[in-house]
């Protein structure tokens, strides 16, 4: 069995194959895997029926495993999965379907808006791997937007008026556009940070749109005003042309870079159980510090 990786028709996506993730992997498998994130930005591995420890034993091979703290509103005795994983489903830690007016399940009704994960935080995450333990029956697909593809399509006039411009981004924003109330606690926890707009891939070299519902504001901005163009670019960035829609099946395994992507989940009948398990990859450097910014 030898890895392979093929694009998906019409998407920006890739497919790995010849992989069994139930399995320690090569060197040589991990840098294939690289190469087709930083080509691809998004890897779908199909039938991979892994536990909670395979999956963070594959994850750890592209990096450290970020801790959720700062991440999350349930308190530590209603956590279903361990610290260093992420739950992106709609279950208590009785494995029952939360009740609708659950507070972590309208917190997570904020994965509902296009946004990149851990961009809230100030070293923003690499990768994500999602694993489909129980996927919806209909809706709950995950989109992808690719933010390369969506700074590229920007015209020389738009890239240069963005290139040095500084975002806040925190999770104060992103609840907000729901109407979440946070607690003071939460407030403390959930302070903004800066990224750059425009930041460059660390390997490839490529440039892209750091968009998030997490960026609330921009640095030496008005705050309407900031929000307006963000809303602008947050469109422009996810037409059609520049987004992948994975349909999940069961024990699928999504891999992305949230450097260079956006994703959403879409509307599903919460009725029903969903696992969802997300191991991240820690990022290891800030966006800022590539140039200094400048206020506008
Ligand atoms: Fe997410």
């Amino acid at each position: 069995m030898s890895i392979a990786i093929h694009a998906i028709p019409g998407a920006f996506a890739g497919e790995v194959s010849g992989i069994d993730l139930t399995q320690p992997i090569g060197r040589d498998d991990a840098a294939a895997i690289e190469a087709g994130m930083d080509r691809h930005a998004v890897l779908v591995f199909r039938d991979q029926r892994i536990t909670d420890d395979q999956q963070r034993a594959f994850t750890r091979n592209f990096g450290t495993l970020e801790q959720s703290p700062g991440g999350h509103v349930a308190k530590a005795h209603e956590r279903r999965l361990p610290l260093d994983m992420q739950d992106a489903g709609n279950l208590d830690q009785h494995q029952r379907v939360f009740a609708r007016d659950d507070r972590r399940r309208m917190f997570n009704l904020g994965n509902r808006l296009w946004h990149s994960d851990s961009s809230y935080r100030a070293v923003p995450a690499k990768y994500s791997l999602l694993s489909g333990r129980i996927v919806a029956e209909t809706g709950g697909h995950t989109q992808f937007a690719d933010m390369r593809a969506a700074y590229e399509a920007l015209d020389d006039a738009a890239r240069s008026e963005i290139e040095d411009l500084v975002c806040e981004h925190s999770l104060l924003f992103s609840r907000g556009v729901l109407a979440f109330e946070v607690t003071e606690e939460e407030r403390a926890t959930f302070r903004p940070v800066r990224q750059r707009l425009v930041p460059t891939h660390p390997v490839t070299g490529r440039k892209s749109l750091f968009l998030s519902a997490h960026a609330g504001s921009i640095v030496g901005w008005p705050v309407p005003e900031a929000r307006a163009f963000l809303r602008d670019l947050m469109e422009h960035a996810t037409q059609p042309r520049f987004v992948y829609s994975h349909a999940w099946r069961p024990y699928d395994l999504v891999m992305w870079d949230n450097r260079c992507t956006m994703h959403r989940v879409t509307r599903y009948n919460e009725t029903q159980p969903r696992d969802m398990r997300r191991t991240t990859v820690a990022g290891t450097e800030v966006t800022t510090h590539q140039k200094e910014p400048v206020a506008a």
